[in-house]
Formats: C-alpha cells, sequence, structure tokens
C-alpha cells in the first residue's frame, strides 16, 4: 500500500495531510508544523476517520512539546486536542498515551519521546488495521464457497472507514482490500453518508485500489439489502463499548436494523483502540453535533472545474446535525478486532482481552 493519509517529517517538526476536505476534487498535502494547526485539521476534518485522528492528535502533542515541554503546558496541550472533537475514543486513548509517556521523562526528552510515541501508535495502527484485514477477509472467504463462488461477495459499507480513515488498509475495507490482493471477488456498494458525503472518499480510495464499487444514497441501501443485493454489512467504529455496542457514523444503526430484517451479517471493525472500556454501554457515548452549513450547504465541482459551496434550501432553516448514532450489540453479527472476531457482547470481547477484565 503506497499512499497514506499522513507523513511525518524525519526531524520531528511537523506532519504533512492530505487534506480530506478538498477530495475527492482536488489532491492538496498540507504541512502542520504547531498545535493550532494540528488542531485546526482535526476540528474541520482536514483529517477525519478515528484512526487517523488519533494518530494525528499524537504527533500534534509531539509537536506543542518542542515549543514548551512543561507539565502545564503538556496539559494545556492535551485539552486543546481532546476537546477538537468528542466522539472517537482514538483521540483521547492516544494523547493519553502520548501524555503518559513524556511525562515520565526529564522535560529535555519530552519531545523526542512524544514522537517516538505517535510513531509507534501509528505502526500499531498499521498491524491492527493488516490483521483486522486478515480476520474478515476469512469471513469473505466463507461467504464467497457459500454462494458456490459463482459471483463476487458484496459489501455494504457506511461512510469512510478505508485507509484514508486510519494509515493503510483501514478498518471496515481491510478485508475488502485483502480480498482484493488474494484475488477474492469482491464489489462494494457505498453509501453516500450524508451530510459530509464521505462515501464520496470511500468511492475514490477505492477507486484508487481498483477496487469494483458504487455509491448509493443513504436511503437506497435498505432498498439492496431488501432485494437480497448484499451478502455482508462491514461498518467502522468511533467508539465501542465493554458490551459490544458500536457508535459509528450517524446512520449506521438504520443500516443494521435493515440488515437485521433482511437477515445479512452485520459486522463492525473494532481496533482495539477504538475500544472504551471504562463504558458498560454505549448510551453514555458522546454524539457529535456540527455546525449546520454542513447540512444546508453541499460542496462539489461547478461548471468551471472549482470546488464550490451550494445552499439547499432557505437561509436560516432551523438544522440539527448529528455526527453519530450508536448501534446497539445485538444488531451486530460480530466485531472484527485485530485479535480474531468477537461476539458482541462482553463476554466475547473479554475473551479476545482478557486483560481488560
Ligand atoms: O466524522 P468522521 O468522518 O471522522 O467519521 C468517521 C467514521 O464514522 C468512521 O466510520 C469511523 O471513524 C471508523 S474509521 C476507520
Amino acid at each position: 500500500m503506497a499512499v497514506r493519509p499522513l507523513v511525518a517529517s524525519p526531524d520531528g517538526s511537523a506532519i504533512s495531510i492530505l487534506d480530506q476536505t478538498r477530495l475527492p476534487h482536488e489532491e492538496e498535502w498540507r504541512r502542520l508544523d504547531s498545535l493550532e494547526a494540528v488542531a485546526t485539521a482535526i476540528r474541520t476534518m482536514q483529517v477525519r476517520g478515528a484512526p487517523l485522528i488519533g494518530i494525528t492528535a499524537a504527533y500534534g502533542l509531539a509537536i506543542a512539546l518542542r515549543i514548551d515541554a512543561s507539565d502545564q503546558a503538556l496539559g494545556e496541550a492535551a485539552a486543546v486536542l481532546r476537546a477538537t472533537r468528542p466522539t472517537a475514543i482514538n483521540l483521547r486513548w492516544a494523547v493519553e498515551r502520548v501524555s503518559g509517556a513524556a511525562r515520565a521523562v526529564p522535560r529535555a526528552d519530552r519531545a523526542r519521546i512524544a514522537w517516538a510515541e505517535a510513531g509507534a501508535i501509528a505502526a500499531e495502527d498499521i498491524a491492527a488495521c493488516r490483521a483486522i484485514g486478515d480476520h474478515g477477509l476469512g469471513l469473505l472467504r466463507r461467504l464467497h464457497q457459500a454462494q458456490g463462488g459463482g459471483r463476487p461477495v458484496r459489501v455494504l459499507t457506511h461512510c469512510n472507514a478505508g485507509w484514508l480513515a486510519a494509515l493503510e488498509y483501514g478498518t471496515a475495507l481491510a478485508p475488502v482490500y485483502r480480498a482484493a490482493e488474494e484475488g477474492l471477488p469482491v464489489e462494494v456498494w457505498v453509501d453516500e453518508t450524508r451530510p459530509r458525503n464521505q462515501g464520496w472518499l470511500t468511492a475514490w480510495e477505492l477507486g484508487q485500489r481498483g477496487v469494483p464499487h458504487a455509491v448509493v444514497t443513504d436511503n437506497a441501501s435498505g432498498h439492496l439489502l431488501q432485494r437480497g443485493e448484499v451478502d455482508i454489512v462491514l461498518v467502522g467504529t468511533d467508539r465501542t463499548a465493554r458490551n459490544g455496542d458500536v457508535c459509528n457514523k450517524v446512520g449506521t444503526w438504520l443500516k443494521a436494523l435493515a440488515a437485521d430484517e433482511a437477515g445479512v451479517p452485520f459486522y463492525a471493525a473494532v481496533p482495539s483502540s477504538s475500544i472504551d472500556w471504562s463504558l458498560a454501554d454505549g448510551r453514555a457515548i458522546p454524539i457529535e453535533e456540527r455546525e449546520s452549513g454542513e447540512v444546508t450547504h453541499v460542496h462539489g465541482l461547478d461548471g468551471t472545474g472549482r470546488v464550490t459551496a451550494v445552499a439547499l434550501g432557505p437561509a436560516g432553516t432551523p438544522v440539527r446535525n448529528i455526527g453519530f448514532d450508536v448501534t446497539p450489540a445485538r444488531y451486530l453479527t460480530g466485531l472484527i478486532t485485530e485479535r480474531g472476531v468477537a461476539a458482541a457482547s462482553e463476554a466475547g470481547l473479554l475473551a479476545l482481552f482478557p486483560e481488560q477484565r
């Protein structure tokens, strides 16, 4: 896998990110060399997706420590980063992990140790996504065999949980990429995912890797499930509770309900960095609500080839822009983790992560 959406500079001074607010129309890289630039990139979704915002925040903390490595500055920088987006637990987890590593050493070493810790988080994420891909590939192989091997396995996904949202394979799309690498035929239905339309990011990255796919409007995927045109649903997660409740991009729950009704297996890809072991269930997961402009306007290419925003309705229309929802564990066929496929329950997760008992 060649392109990564984040590249760390060798001297520890900055990261470069592929600006996801410009995709899929423009491939623009941005150099982030200050805490403020990193926090803005996460808040405005120039970087997005739970694993990637965790990794970005980890590097952001290391960059901040180059300027001031005092306990107070460390605490303040961590607070700034934690406040950028509330739902994905990866962000808090990564900031706490880098803070802990930095606090354990003298001030003079803090920036270097924090940078190394961020690098370790990035490397672990790549390994976890690859392992999720292998475990998910097993599920896709079984589906292919069960249907006689005559046609591609048809996957439905929601939002973007591929390599743009992590570093290499992504989470929910990792099994798809592993299938493509192994020559297992697979096709992907991509939910458009209003209002931010991350489905177009998914379509773009699948296209980059040559994986057959088609975008459908969010409301159409229920129809595909009902008509037997989907073999498996694969989604990511921003935060999964101890009991297997999965919080992911808004609309995930409705897909799970439809999949349940249609008898189609529904899996979430869950790296352990996305599990909030402190939460008994998903009810207390903070759900991000974003600015109304994301709903009232769409961005796209105009007739002159420029990216432009277009208003959809009357100015001043009241809007609620809810970013995530929680799918109760009972609607999940399983959770694909880096340690294997778990039943979506506390017992299922603890069987794979006994250290969290
Ligand atoms: O608001 P976003 O685009 O950051 O939301 C992303 C998702 O909901 C993804 O499905 C989730 O982060 C998993 S990414 C591997």
